[in-house]
């Protein structure tokens, strides 16, 4: 996993890195006033929250959220002046929605570094995830217009509720295919979709090319998550950059463990089950490998969301060629390829 990508493709985190950032080229001086806006926004007058949002500043992610919004914008052509606004905003929220993730699931590095909750414990880290919250809608209450509060609030309930129904579901060995699915909607495809569609129509594209735009990112968001949870299980840490193995810690059943519970044989399955019913630190990544392997689930998870992602790059087929829109059509394969 470390030198090769899931699907056998060569994909070192080095290589991933300079994909990634020859696709956002397009939107790079776009990115980069985003970038400002944010730092405005994770500032405070407090030192000790001051220190709390300079660690999340600096140990900074992929940006992936908005520099599909800058490049869902600009694939529609349009002067979008509000996009660097909420672009950041956007950010905000999967910041604030990953600190709160990291209280849930217990994890101590992401980005490479300690957590907020591990460092500073999780009553700071819940109020940091707040904060995150509150100053991101306080923001777009500015704006004069009223689409992306009404799209990122509702984005966030559902992301909330995504991660409530996670833990809802933890211990449930029935869970199946369909509910799985139903969660990374809620948790993780809808902010990748509401931030192509706000791209699209804050450059002044149509209400149904806005629908097309969230459909194409909700789709790349079931990809991504099902690749994370594919790293969660199969990923080395040390180049994925933050801590793995939390679902099955947790008792969460993603899609590789569910293929597998269906297709292993009887004798394998009374296994696992005893494992899983055992205690959460029976079944530990290593242990579960040789099932995984012998009943091809990681691939068979890939498969599924290489799926999502040919009808992601479907709902791009009538926007006009243009260097965004030939980014939006390769920013799948950087999705199945990622490793970090
Ligand atoms: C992590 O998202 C959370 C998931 C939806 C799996 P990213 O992988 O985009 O996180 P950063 O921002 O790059 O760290
Ligand atoms: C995604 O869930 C988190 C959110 C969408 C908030 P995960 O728990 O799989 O994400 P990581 O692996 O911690 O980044
Ligand atoms: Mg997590
Ligand atoms: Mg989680």
């Amino acid at each position: 996993m470390s030198s090769r990508g899931m699907d056998g493709l060569p994909a070192s985190s080095e290589e991933r890195a300079i994909t990634l950032a020859r696709l956002v080229a397009p939107v790079l001086p776009d990115l980069e006033r985003s970038e400002q806006v944010l730092h405005k926004l994770l500032t405070s007058q407090y030192a000790y929250i001051q220190t709390l949002m300079q660690h999340i500043e600096r140990f900074r992610g992929k940006r992936l959220r908005p520099a599909l919004l800058h490049l869902a914008a600009q694939a529609f052509g349009g002067e979008a002046p509000t996009s660097y606004e909420v672009a950041a905003v956007v950010e905000m929220l999967h910041l604030a929605t990953l600190c709160h993730d990291d209280i849930l699931d217990d994890a101590a590095t992401r980005r490479r570094v300690p957590t907020v909750n591990a460092n500073w414990g999780n009553k700071s880290a819940v109020m940091t995830g707040d904060i995150l919250f509150s100053r991101a809608f306080e923001h777009l209450g500015r704006l004069d217009d009223p689409r992306p509060f009404r799209i990122l609030s509702r984005i966030s309930r559902l992301i909330c509720e995504g991660e409530l129904l996670q833990i809802a579901s933890r211990n449930d060995l029935e869970l199946d295919e369909g509910r799985y699915f139903d969660l990374i909607e809620k948790k993780t495809a809808v902010l990748f979709g509401a931030s192509a569609e706000l791209g699209a129509l804050l450059a002044g594209a149509s209400e149904a090319d806005g629908r097309k735009l969230y459909e194409y990112g909700r789709r790349l968001g079931l990809a991504f998550q099902i690749v994370d949870d594919c790293l969660d299980l199969v990923g080395v840490e040390s180049t994925v950059g933050k801590s793995l193995g939390s679902d099955l810690r947790n008792g969460e059943l993603t899609l590789p463990l569910i293929h597998l519970l269906a297709n292993a044989g009887a004798p394998h399955k009374q296994e696992l089950l005893a494992m899983l019913k055992a205690n959460n630190e029976s079944l530990t990544r290593e242990r579960l490998r040789p099932y995984l392997d012998r009943t091809g689930s990681v691939a068979y998870a890939i498969t599924v969301a290489r799926n999502e992602l040919q009808r992601a790059r479907d709902e791009l087929s009538s926007l006009p060629a243009s260097q965004a829109r030939a980014a939006l059509i390769e920013l799948p394969e950087y999705v199945l390829e990622r490793t970090y």
